[in-house]
Protein backbone atom coordinates (compact mmCIF):
# COMPACT_ATOMS: atom_id res chain seq x y z
CA UNK A 1 0.00 0.00 0.00
CA UNK A 2 1.09 3.27 -1.06
CA UNK A 3 1.85 6.10 1.88
CA UNK A 4 -0.90 8.50 1.37
CA UNK A 5 -0.17 11.77 3.16
CA UNK A 6 -2.85 12.23 5.89
CA UNK A 7 -5.75 14.75 4.00
CA UNK A 8 -9.09 15.25 5.65
CA UNK A 9 -12.43 16.14 3.90
CA UNK A 10 -15.83 16.62 4.33
CA UNK A 11 -18.72 18.15 3.17
CA UNK A 12 -22.35 20.10 4.64
CA UNK A 13 -25.48 20.39 2.60
CA UNK A 14 -26.57 23.79 1.97
CA UNK A 15 -30.36 22.68 2.54
CA UNK A 16 -31.15 25.13 5.23
CA UNK A 17 -31.81 24.37 9.19
CA UNK A 18 -28.43 24.33 10.43
CA UNK A 19 -29.01 22.36 13.44
CA UNK A 20 -27.06 21.47 16.66
CA UNK A 21 -26.88 17.21 15.07
CA UNK A 22 -24.68 19.31 11.89
CA UNK A 23 -22.71 20.95 14.81
CA UNK A 24 -22.16 17.96 17.15
CA UNK A 25 -21.70 15.58 14.74
CA UNK A 26 -20.14 17.28 12.09
CA UNK A 27 -18.68 20.93 12.22
CA UNK A 28 -17.59 21.17 15.74
CA UNK A 29 -15.60 17.62 14.87
CA UNK A 30 -14.13 19.38 11.87
CA UNK A 31 -12.92 22.43 13.76
CA UNK A 32 -10.97 19.66 16.14
CA UNK A 33 -9.43 17.92 13.12
CA UNK A 34 -7.64 21.15 12.45
CA UNK A 35 -5.39 20.83 15.44
CA UNK A 36 -4.10 16.90 13.38
CA UNK A 37 -0.88 17.91 11.71
CA UNK A 38 -3.19 17.11 7.85
CA UNK A 39 -4.47 19.35 5.08
CA UNK A 40 -8.24 19.78 6.07
CA UNK A 41 -11.05 20.56 2.81
CA UNK A 42 -14.11 21.58 4.22
CA UNK A 43 -17.13 21.93 1.09
CA UNK A 44 -20.35 23.38 1.38
CA UNK A 45 -22.01 20.52 -1.08
CA UNK A 46 -24.54 22.75 -3.77
CA UNK A 47 -24.27 19.98 -5.97
CA UNK A 48 -25.64 17.60 -3.90
CA UNK A 49 -28.47 19.82 -2.56
CA UNK A 50 -29.70 19.96 -6.04
CA UNK A 51 -30.21 16.45 -5.95
CA UNK A 52 -33.80 17.29 -5.08
CA UNK A 53 -35.10 21.24 -5.89
CA UNK A 54 -33.74 24.12 -3.68
CA UNK A 55 -35.12 27.64 -4.49
CA UNK A 56 -32.60 29.64 -6.06
CA UNK A 57 -32.69 32.40 -3.81
CA UNK A 58 -32.74 30.45 -1.10
CA UNK A 59 -30.16 28.06 -1.72
CA UNK A 60 -27.40 31.03 -2.56
CA UNK A 61 -28.52 32.56 0.90
CA UNK A 62 -27.98 28.86 2.55
CA UNK A 63 -24.59 28.40 0.71
CA UNK A 64 -23.60 31.47 2.37
CA UNK A 65 -25.01 30.45 5.61
CA UNK A 66 -23.45 27.15 5.78
CA UNK A 67 -20.35 29.23 5.45
CA UNK A 68 -20.67 31.64 7.64
CA UNK A 69 -21.31 28.39 10.16
CA UNK A 70 -17.98 27.06 9.53
CA UNK A 71 -16.13 29.92 10.09
CA UNK A 72 -18.40 30.88 13.27
CA UNK A 73 -17.39 27.44 14.83
CA UNK A 74 -14.13 28.09 14.31
CA UNK A 75 -12.53 26.50 11.12
CA UNK A 76 -9.69 28.91 10.05
CA UNK A 77 -10.25 29.67 6.23
CA UNK A 78 -6.71 30.06 6.35
CA UNK A 79 -5.48 27.24 7.65
CA UNK A 80 -7.76 24.92 6.12
CA UNK A 81 -9.98 24.78 2.76
CA UNK A 82 -13.36 26.39 2.62
CA UNK A 83 -15.31 26.07 -0.35
CA UNK A 84 -18.54 25.33 -2.35
CA UNK A 85 -18.46 22.34 -4.79
CA UNK A 86 -19.94 23.89 -7.90
CA UNK A 87 -16.95 26.18 -7.45
CA UNK A 88 -14.58 23.27 -8.15
CA UNK A 89 -15.81 21.75 -11.51
CA UNK A 90 -13.09 18.79 -11.50
CA UNK A 91 -15.74 17.05 -8.40
CA UNK A 92 -18.04 17.04 -11.23
CA UNK A 93 -15.79 15.52 -14.10
CA UNK A 94 -14.39 12.89 -12.11
CA UNK A 95 -18.23 12.08 -10.74
CA UNK A 96 -18.37 10.97 -14.77
CA UNK A 97 -15.19 8.78 -14.34
CA UNK A 98 -16.81 6.88 -11.23
CA UNK A 99 -19.55 6.57 -12.61
CA UNK A 100 -18.37 4.22 -15.57
CA UNK A 101 -16.38 2.51 -12.61
CA UNK A 102 -19.44 2.23 -9.75
CA UNK A 103 -22.19 -0.63 -10.61
CA UNK A 104 -25.54 -0.11 -10.73
CA UNK A 105 -25.90 -3.25 -8.27
CA UNK A 106 -23.70 -1.06 -5.57
CA UNK A 107 -26.40 1.71 -5.80
CA UNK A 108 -29.65 -0.35 -5.64
CA UNK A 109 -28.51 -1.02 -2.67
CA UNK A 110 -27.92 2.81 -0.76
CA UNK A 111 -30.55 3.01 2.29
CA UNK A 112 -30.09 6.63 1.57
CA UNK A 113 -31.89 6.41 -1.71
CA UNK A 114 -34.25 4.61 -0.94
CA UNK A 115 -35.31 6.42 2.09
CA UNK A 116 -35.53 9.81 -0.17
CA UNK A 117 -37.15 8.57 -2.81
CA UNK A 118 -39.80 6.66 -1.19
CA UNK A 119 -42.21 5.28 -3.02
CA UNK A 120 -42.61 7.42 -5.77
CA UNK A 121 -39.00 5.69 -7.27
CA UNK A 122 -39.96 6.43 -10.68
CA UNK A 123 -40.03 10.51 -9.83
CA UNK A 124 -36.63 10.77 -8.02
CA UNK A 125 -33.88 12.51 -9.86
CA UNK A 126 -31.46 10.72 -11.52
CA UNK A 127 -28.32 13.07 -9.25
CA UNK A 128 -30.52 11.53 -6.39
CA UNK A 129 -29.41 8.06 -7.35
CA UNK A 130 -26.16 9.23 -7.95
CA UNK A 131 -25.38 11.00 -5.37
CA UNK A 132 -22.81 8.76 -3.36
CA UNK A 133 -20.88 8.67 -6.85
CA UNK A 134 -20.70 12.56 -6.59
CA UNK A 135 -19.26 12.29 -2.96
CA UNK A 136 -16.78 9.61 -3.50
CA UNK A 137 -15.25 12.15 -6.47
CA UNK A 138 -15.62 14.64 -3.87
CA UNK A 139 -13.74 12.79 -1.37
CA UNK A 140 -11.21 11.32 -3.88
CA UNK A 141 -10.39 14.58 -6.41
CA UNK A 142 -7.90 15.56 -3.15
CA UNK A 143 -7.14 11.58 -2.50
CA UNK A 144 -8.94 12.38 0.93
CA UNK A 145 -7.41 9.45 3.50
CA UNK A 146 -9.55 11.09 6.87
CA UNK A 147 -13.77 11.85 6.53
CA UNK A 148 -15.57 12.85 9.15
CA UNK A 149 -19.31 11.99 8.94
CA UNK A 150 -22.20 11.63 10.52
CA UNK A 151 -23.23 7.62 11.64
CA UNK A 152 -25.75 7.84 8.41
CA UNK A 153 -22.84 8.52 5.79
CA UNK A 154 -21.35 5.41 6.82
CA UNK A 155 -22.29 3.20 3.71
CA UNK A 156 -21.68 6.31 1.57
CA UNK A 157 -17.86 5.64 2.43
CA UNK A 158 -18.33 1.95 2.22
CA UNK A 159 -19.08 2.87 -1.59
CA UNK A 160 -16.26 5.72 -2.01
CA UNK A 161 -13.92 2.91 -0.50
CA UNK A 162 -15.26 0.02 -3.38
CA UNK A 163 -14.68 2.97 -6.04
CA UNK A 164 -11.42 3.68 -4.78
CA UNK A 165 -10.17 -0.35 -4.74
CA UNK A 166 -12.35 -1.06 -7.93
CA UNK A 167 -10.48 1.89 -10.23
CA UNK A 168 -7.01 0.92 -8.48
CA UNK A 169 -7.59 -2.76 -9.42
CA UNK A 170 -9.48 -2.03 -12.98
CA UNK A 171 -6.16 -0.06 -14.06
CA UNK A 172 -3.22 -0.99 -11.78
CA UNK A 173 -1.38 -1.62 -15.21
CA UNK A 174 -1.62 1.85 -16.00
CA UNK A 175 -1.33 3.14 -12.44
CA UNK A 176 2.02 1.83 -12.42
CA UNK A 177 3.42 2.44 -15.59
CA UNK A 178 2.37 6.24 -14.65
CA UNK A 179 5.12 5.44 -11.51
CA UNK A 180 2.21 5.66 -9.08
CA UNK A 181 2.73 3.02 -6.38
CA UNK A 182 0.53 0.79 -4.73
CA UNK A 183 -2.79 2.15 -5.82
CA UNK A 184 -4.10 5.54 -7.03
CA UNK A 185 -6.50 6.00 -4.71
CA UNK A 186 -6.52 5.73 -0.47
CA UNK A 187 -8.64 3.45 0.91
CA UNK A 188 -10.86 6.72 2.90
CA UNK A 189 -11.41 6.23 6.64
CA UNK A 190 -14.97 7.49 7.51
CA UNK A 191 -14.10 8.99 11.24
CA UNK A 192 -17.61 8.12 12.89
CA UNK A 193 -18.18 8.40 16.67
CA UNK A 194 -18.07 11.13 19.41
CA UNK A 195 -21.08 11.22 22.67
CA UNK A 196 -22.81 12.70 20.04
CA UNK A 197 -22.78 10.99 16.82
CA UNK A 198 -26.39 10.95 16.59
CA UNK A 199 -28.27 13.54 17.85
CA UNK A 200 -32.00 12.94 18.55
CA UNK A 201 -35.17 15.48 18.61
CA UNK A 202 -35.88 17.19 21.84
CA UNK A 203 -39.58 16.25 20.76
CA UNK A 204 -39.37 12.43 20.53
CA UNK A 205 -35.96 10.73 21.18
CA UNK A 206 -36.56 7.96 18.58
CA UNK A 207 -36.41 10.77 15.71
CA UNK A 208 -32.98 12.03 14.55
CA UNK A 209 -32.94 15.92 15.26
CA UNK A 210 -34.20 17.02 11.50
CA UNK A 211 -34.03 20.00 9.72
CA UNK A 212 -37.24 19.48 8.35
CA UNK A 213 -39.63 18.37 11.46
CA UNK A 214 -42.15 20.58 11.36
CA UNK A 215 -41.80 21.29 14.94
CA UNK A 216 -39.43 24.07 15.40
CA UNK A 217 -38.97 23.26 19.07
CA UNK A 218 -37.60 19.61 18.02
CA UNK A 219 -34.46 21.06 17.18
CA UNK A 220 -31.79 23.54 18.58
CA UNK A 221 -30.51 25.64 15.35
CA UNK A 222 -27.77 27.32 14.97
CA UNK A 223 -28.97 30.68 14.40
CA UNK A 224 -31.09 30.79 17.15
CA UNK A 225 -30.32 33.37 20.42
CA UNK A 226 -29.80 32.82 23.96
CA UNK A 227 -33.70 32.65 25.00
CA UNK A 228 -34.64 30.39 21.91
CA UNK A 229 -31.97 27.91 23.33
CA UNK A 230 -33.25 28.06 27.06
CA UNK A 231 -36.25 27.98 25.81
CA UNK A 232 -36.59 24.44 23.85
CA UNK A 233 -34.62 22.83 26.50
CA UNK A 234 -37.04 23.33 29.15
CA UNK A 235 -39.50 22.45 26.92
CA UNK A 236 -37.44 19.41 25.67
CA UNK A 237 -39.90 16.04 26.33
CA UNK A 238 -38.37 13.80 29.18
CA UNK A 239 -39.26 11.13 31.59
CA UNK A 240 -40.96 11.54 35.32
CA UNK A 241 -37.65 9.35 36.57
CA UNK A 242 -34.53 11.00 38.28
CA UNK A 243 -31.24 10.39 36.06
CA UNK A 244 -29.88 7.12 36.61
CA UNK A 245 -25.53 7.01 37.84
CA UNK A 246 -24.49 4.49 35.35
CA UNK A 247 -25.16 4.12 31.53
CA UNK A 248 -27.43 1.22 31.66
CA UNK A 249 -29.61 3.35 33.39
CA UNK A 250 -30.30 5.27 30.18
CA UNK A 251 -31.74 2.15 28.09
CA UNK A 252 -35.40 2.39 27.00
CA UNK A 253 -35.23 5.82 28.00
CA UNK A 254 -34.52 7.69 24.63
CA UNK A 255 -35.30 11.33 25.60
CA UNK A 256 -32.78 11.45 28.93
CA UNK A 257 -29.78 9.40 26.67
CA UNK A 258 -30.52 12.10 24.43
CA UNK A 259 -30.37 15.03 26.75
CA UNK A 260 -27.40 13.24 28.87
CA UNK A 261 -25.39 13.00 25.13
CA UNK A 262 -25.70 16.62 23.86
CA UNK A 263 -24.48 17.75 27.56
CA UNK A 264 -21.69 15.40 27.22
CA UNK A 265 -21.10 16.43 23.58
CA UNK A 266 -21.32 20.23 24.90
CA UNK A 267 -19.22 19.81 27.97
CA UNK A 268 -16.62 17.68 25.90
CA UNK A 269 -17.04 14.66 28.70
CA UNK A 270 -18.33 10.92 28.92
CA UNK A 271 -21.53 10.22 29.44
CA UNK A 272 -20.10 7.89 32.23
CA UNK A 273 -19.00 11.10 33.57
CA UNK A 274 -22.10 13.10 33.43
CA UNK A 275 -24.10 10.39 34.92
CA UNK A 276 -21.34 10.54 38.09
CA UNK A 277 -21.90 14.49 38.31
CA UNK A 278 -26.13 14.24 37.41
CA UNK A 279 -27.16 10.71 38.46
CA UNK A 280 -30.09 11.04 41.10
CA UNK A 281 -30.61 14.50 39.71
CA UNK A 282 -34.36 15.46 38.75
CA UNK A 283 -34.15 17.08 35.16
CA UNK A 284 -35.67 20.17 37.33
CA UNK A 285 -31.74 20.30 38.08
CA UNK A 286 -30.53 18.74 35.43
CA UNK A 287 -32.27 20.67 32.13
CA UNK A 288 -31.12 24.11 33.67
CA UNK A 289 -27.48 22.92 34.03
CA UNK A 290 -27.52 21.84 29.87
CA UNK A 291 -29.35 25.25 29.12
CA UNK A 292 -26.72 27.06 30.47
CA UNK A 293 -23.97 24.85 28.65
CA UNK A 294 -25.79 24.98 25.64
CA UNK A 295 -26.43 28.59 25.66
CA UNK A 296 -22.71 29.21 26.82
CA UNK A 297 -21.27 26.97 23.70
CA UNK A 298 -23.96 28.29 20.87
CA UNK A 299 -25.14 31.77 21.28
CA UNK A 300 -21.46 32.96 20.14
CA UNK A 301 -21.64 31.10 17.03
CA UNK A 302 -25.07 32.33 16.02
CA UNK A 303 -24.05 35.82 17.00
CA UNK A 304 -20.47 35.44 15.02
CA UNK A 305 -22.74 33.63 12.41
CA UNK A 306 -25.11 36.95 11.95
CA UNK A 307 -22.47 39.41 12.28
CA UNK A 308 -20.69 37.34 9.10
CA UNK A 309 -23.87 37.33 6.98
CA UNK A 310 -24.48 41.21 7.23
CA UNK A 311 -21.07 40.76 4.87
CA UNK A 312 -21.87 38.33 1.65
CA UNK A 313 -18.39 40.22 0.62
CA UNK A 314 -16.21 38.87 2.86
CA UNK A 315 -18.18 35.30 2.64
CA UNK A 316 -17.38 35.17 -1.05
CA UNK A 317 -14.08 35.88 -1.14
CA UNK A 318 -13.78 32.95 1.65
CA UNK A 319 -15.03 30.99 -0.77
CA UNK A 320 -13.11 31.99 -3.98
CA UNK A 321 -9.82 31.91 -2.08
CA UNK A 322 -10.80 28.77 -1.31
CA UNK A 323 -11.94 27.08 -4.49
CA UNK A 324 -8.92 28.06 -5.70
CA UNK A 325 -6.94 26.47 -3.27
CA UNK A 326 -9.15 22.99 -3.75
CA UNK A 327 -9.29 23.47 -7.63
CA UNK A 328 -5.07 23.49 -7.93
CA UNK A 329 -4.88 19.93 -5.91
CA UNK A 330 -8.16 18.57 -7.64
CA UNK A 331 -6.91 19.52 -10.76
CA UNK A 332 -3.67 17.22 -10.40
CA UNK A 333 -5.68 14.30 -9.40
CA UNK A 334 -8.00 14.91 -12.40
CA UNK A 335 -4.90 14.81 -15.01
CA UNK A 336 -3.48 11.97 -13.34
CA UNK A 337 -6.56 10.03 -13.84
CA UNK A 338 -6.96 10.81 -17.73
CA UNK A 339 -3.58 9.59 -18.39
CA UNK A 340 -4.58 6.08 -16.47
CA UNK A 341 -8.12 5.81 -18.26
CA UNK A 342 -6.18 6.46 -21.38
CA UNK A 343 -7.51 10.15 -22.21
CA UNK A 344 -5.37 12.49 -24.63
CA UNK A 345 -5.00 15.72 -22.31
CA UNK A 346 -5.07 19.14 -23.65
CA UNK A 347 -1.38 20.52 -24.38
CA UNK A 348 -1.55 23.24 -22.25
CA UNK A 349 0.63 26.42 -24.10
N1 LIG B 1 -23.62 13.29 2.10
C1 LIG B 1 -23.08 14.11 3.15
C2 LIG B 1 -24.21 14.44 4.14
O1 LIG B 1 -25.35 14.57 3.75
C3 LIG B 1 -22.51 15.39 2.60
C4 LIG B 1 -21.31 15.13 1.73
C5 LIG B 1 -21.22 15.28 0.40
C6 LIG B 1 -20.05 14.67 2.19
N2 LIG B 1 -19.97 14.96 -0.04
C7 LIG B 1 -19.23 14.58 1.03
C8 LIG B 1 -19.56 14.31 3.45
C9 LIG B 1 -17.91 14.12 1.12
C10 LIG B 1 -18.23 13.86 3.53
C11 LIG B 1 -17.44 13.77 2.37
O2 LIG B 1 -23.92 14.60 5.31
Amino acid sequence: MAAFKELVFSGVQPTGNLHLGNYLGAIRRFVEMQARDAQCLYCVVDLHAITVWQDPDALRGQIREVTAAFLAAGIDPKRSIVFNQSQVPQHAELAWIFNCVARLGWLNRMTQFKEKAGKDRENASIGLYDYPVLMAADILAYRATHVPVGEDQKQHLELTRDIAQKFNTDFAAAIAAQGHEGGFFPITEPLIGGPAARVMSLRDGTKKMSKSDPSDNSRINLTDDADAIAQKIRRAKTDPEPLPSELPGLKERPEADNLVGIYAALAGRSREDVLREFGGAQFSTFKPALADLAVSSLAPIAAEMRRLSADPGHIEAVLADGAERAEAIAQETLDAVKDIVGFVRRRRA
